[in-house]
């Protein structure tokens, strides 16, 4: 084999789809989790990141295909919201990754953030395969738990494959709608102009080896030069939290190069560019999500592809969404702090001139970006006069309580999925600052309705 083939990095994966189609449970019934069933509302509300190495994937592929040759280290596989508050985070997972899943949910077919997530995928000309999910729900499936799907096909009734058929029919005529060829994959003889639909489900496992041995076969067969491992570093920073014993840390996606402990780096924060120092580099174990709470392994280096847990001091104002550079010992400093803080011109455009609207404050760069996106429609049109991301202070009390003498119902801050400090609470109620918090986007979208229309009156 040539030198580039022998050297490829882990494909990223994105899954994608409309709300409640089965993404997050897709890869609990991979990993063998249980993720979805802690997620507040049942709803994805930030991105995740999730390490499947290639021994996994051989196992859990080898019913299918028992010699498959597998090129990559594994797959590393990002899971979305679907929900229609979360663009942005759709777009920044659809930004990071090689391949896509594009899951559609057998008995609903295209739904409206099918189309949107298919056309993110258009715009950045991602390559995608469509997973045909839910199809233990055709009336009279018979289980055939983790089966290839051809074989768990043949167990079915005349019925239950007529009605198959049907739903397939219709589902590739609504893709044939949105301007695109789609056939099940072992049918598909021009993959890469026809997009293959895999059936699966989430709950009994049928199809779960074709979807895996399909994104690892067609990604190293055709994405070689892509995949092919980089040394200079390219890495994007997914979420900022706090993390019990560690501080603020950063979850990252490495997409080249390595990370060392006590690298020096720069992140954009909301104060300006965080230069700072990594102390640990931790990762999840393998088959586990990132973005939940666990038990970490601590790493001297890593290599991409990889979603990373970095503690390092002064990270409490990084912002999400955005890249991450490592100073090398020839780099100006000041060139890259100015190439870290490119990322939050947009965000900033979003604050009122005037000065008067009302403080918005979110947990990740992604979610605030989601409120700023609400508050801005014509159906609701907020003026925002300050965004902070984090936890609600007593500085981001006293900075509301500014717009109380100015237009009273802009004494607020909107707080998403962030918590507040007892302080904060208490100084609130004092100066009259009201503050909502949800940890459900729309919840918040509908309170804060609610207490204008009340003002309205
Ligand atoms: P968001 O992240 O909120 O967009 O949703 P999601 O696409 O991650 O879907 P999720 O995994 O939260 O699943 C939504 C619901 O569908 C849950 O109640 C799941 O148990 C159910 N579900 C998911 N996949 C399947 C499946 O293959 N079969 C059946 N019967 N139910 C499924
Ligand atoms: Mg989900
Ligand atoms: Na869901």
């Amino acid at each position: 084999p040539k030198q580039s083939e022998e050297n490829l990095r882990s494909p990223i994966c994105c899954i994608m789809g409309h709300v409640d189609t089965g993404k997050t449970k897709l890869l609990d019934c991979i990993r063998g989790t249980n993720v979805q069933e802690g997620e507040a509302g049942g709803i994805t509300q930030q991105i995740g990141a999730t390490y499947f190495p290639a021994e996994n994937i051989r196992d859990r592929t080898k019913e299918l295909k028992a010699d498959a040759k597998l090129k990559v280290p594994g797959l590393l596989v990002i899971d979305t919201p679907g929900h229609e508050s979360f663009t942005n985070l759709r777009s920044r997972g659809s930004g990071l990754c090689d391949i896509a899943i594009l899951v559609v949910d057998i008995m609903h077919g295209l739904e409206p953030q099918t189309i949107e997530s298919l056309n993110l995928l258009k715009m950045r000309n991602t390559e995608f395969i469509v997973a045909l999910n839910k199809v233990d729900r055709l009336y009279g499936w018979k289980t055939c738990r983790n089966a290839p799907i051809v074989k768990a096909m043949k167990q079915q009734t005349k019925d239950v494959q007529n009605e198959f058929n049907m739903r397939l029919t219709q589902i590739i005529t609504q893709f044939k709608e949105q301007g695109l060829n789609t056939e099940l994959y072992y049918k598909n003889k021009e993959m890469g102009e026809t997009y293959s639909i895999v059936p699966t489900s989430a709950i009994s496992g049928e199809g779960i080896p074709d979807m895996l041995l399909l994104l690892v076969q067609w990604t190293q067969k055709t994405m070689v030069e892509k995949l092919t491992y980089s040394n200079e570093v390219q890495c994007t920073v997914l979420e900022v939290k706090v993390v019990e014993g560690h501080g603020t840390t950063i979850d990252v996606v490495l997409v080249n190069g390595v990370l060392h402990e006590g690298d020096q780096i720069v992140v954009c924060g909301m104060q300006g560019p965080i230069v700072t120092t990594i102390r640990a580099l931790l990762t999840p174990h393998p088959m586990k999500e990132l973005r939940v709470k666990g038990t970490y392994v601590h790493h001297k280096k890593i290599k991409a592809a990889m979603g990373i847990k970095i503690t390092a001091q002064g990270l409490e104002h990084a912002i999400a969404g955005t890249g991450l550079y490592v100073v090398k010992s020839d780099d100006d400093l000041e060139d890259v702090k100015d190439a870290a803080m490119e990322d939050m011109k947009s965000v900033m455009n979003r604050i009122d001139k005037s000065g008067e609207g009302v403080c918005v404050q979110a947990s990740t760069l992604g979610s605030l970006e989601a409120l700023l996106e609400f508050l801005k429609s014509p159906a609701v049109n907020i003026p925002v006069s300050g965004i902070s991301i984090g936890p609600v202070h007593k500085k981001d009390v006293m900075k509301a309580s500014v717009m109380l003498e100015k237009r009273k119902e802009y004494g607020t801050i909107l707080a998403f999925d962030v918590k507040v400090t007892p302080e904060a609470r208490e100084l609130a109620e004092e100066l009259g600052v009201t503050i909502f918090t949800a940890d459900i986007i729309y919840h918040l979208f509908d309170q804060f309705k609610a207490y204008i229309d009340n003002l309205k009156e």
